[in-house]
C-alpha cells in the first residue's frame, strides 16, 4: 500500500468511529463553526495545534506557516486574521513558536537558501538584529536559537497589535486578547511567554488614528 493511502484508510476509520460514538457528530460541525481561538503556528509537522492543546475539531481557526510569522504584506496571513477577527470574532489569538525551530535556527545561518527562502527568514533576522546583544551574549547557540524562538514570538504578537484589523477590534469589541507561546519539542509543555490583552499600549509609531 502506498503511504498516502494509508491515509485515507485511516480517514475511513476516524469517521466511523467518530459517527459510532456520535451518530450527530458530523451534522453538528457541518452547519457551523464558532472557534474561540485564532492559532499561528509553525508549519512543522511536530507541533499539530489540535492535539497538544486538547481540543477538537471546530475549537480552533488555524493558520501555519515557517516559524510563525505575521507579515504585513503576507495576504494569506492577513486574510486569516480578518476573517477570524472581523467574522468569527475569535476572543484570543496564539502565536505559538517552538523551541528547535528548523526556520529559527536557518535564520541564524549565513546559508544562501535561495531566492523565496531567503525571503522568509530575513524577516527573523530582523528580529535578531533589534535584540542582538542579547542574544550574542548567549554562547551555546541552540540555547541562543531558543531564546530567538522566544523573542520572535513577542514581536508577531506585536506586529498583531500593529494591524488596523486588531486595533479596529479592540476599539470595538474589547478583543481580541494576544497571546506569545513557545512549545517544547522536548517535553511537550507549552511556555507562554508573552501577553498583550486588548486595548493595551501600542507604539504611537503604529497608532492609526480615525479607524473606521
Ligand atoms: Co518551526
Amino acid at each position: 500500500m502506498k503511504s498516502y493511502q494509508k491515509l485515507l484508510l485511516e480517514n475511513k476509520a476516524w469517521a466511523a468511529e467518530k459517527i459510532d460514538s456520535d451518530p450527530d457528530y458530523f451534522n453538528r460541525l457541518a452547519n457551523v463553526q464558532t472557534p474561540e481561538f485564532l492559532w499561528i503556528g509553525c508549519s512543522d509537522s511536530r507541533v499539530p495545534a489540535n492535539e497538544i492543546t486538547g481540543t477538537k475539531p471546530g475549537e480552533i481557526f488555524v493558520h501555519r506557516n515557517i516559524a510563525n510569522m505575521v507579515i504585513h504584506t503576507d495576504v494569506n496571513l492577513l486574510s486569516v486574521l480578518d476573517y477570524a477577527v472581523n467574522h468569527l470574532k475569535v476572543k484570543h489569538i496564539i502565536v505559538c513558536g517552538h523551541y528547535g525551530c528548523g526556520g529559527i535556527k536557518a535564520s541564524m545561518t549565513n546559508t544562501d537558501y535561495k531566492a523565496v527562502l531567503n525571503m522568509w527568514l530575513r524577516n527573523i533576522k530582523d528580529v535578531y538584529r533589534h535584540n542582538r546583544e542579547e542574544l550574542d551574549a548567549i554562547e551555546n547557540l541552540e540555547e541562543r536559537s531558543d531564546r530567538l524562538s522566544e523573542l520572535n514570538v513577542i514581536e508577531q504578537v506585536v506586529r498583531l497589535s500593529q494591524t488596523t484589523i486588531v486595533q479596529n477590534a479592540w476599539e470595538k469589541e474589547k478583543a481580541p486578547h494576544l497571546h506569545g507561546w513557545v512549545y517544547g519539542l522536548k517535553d511537550g509543555m507549552i511556555n507562554p511567554v508573552f501577553e498583550l490583552a486588548a486595548g493595551s499600549d501600542i507604539d504611537p509609531l503604529y497608532r492609526y488614528d480615525k479607524i473606521q
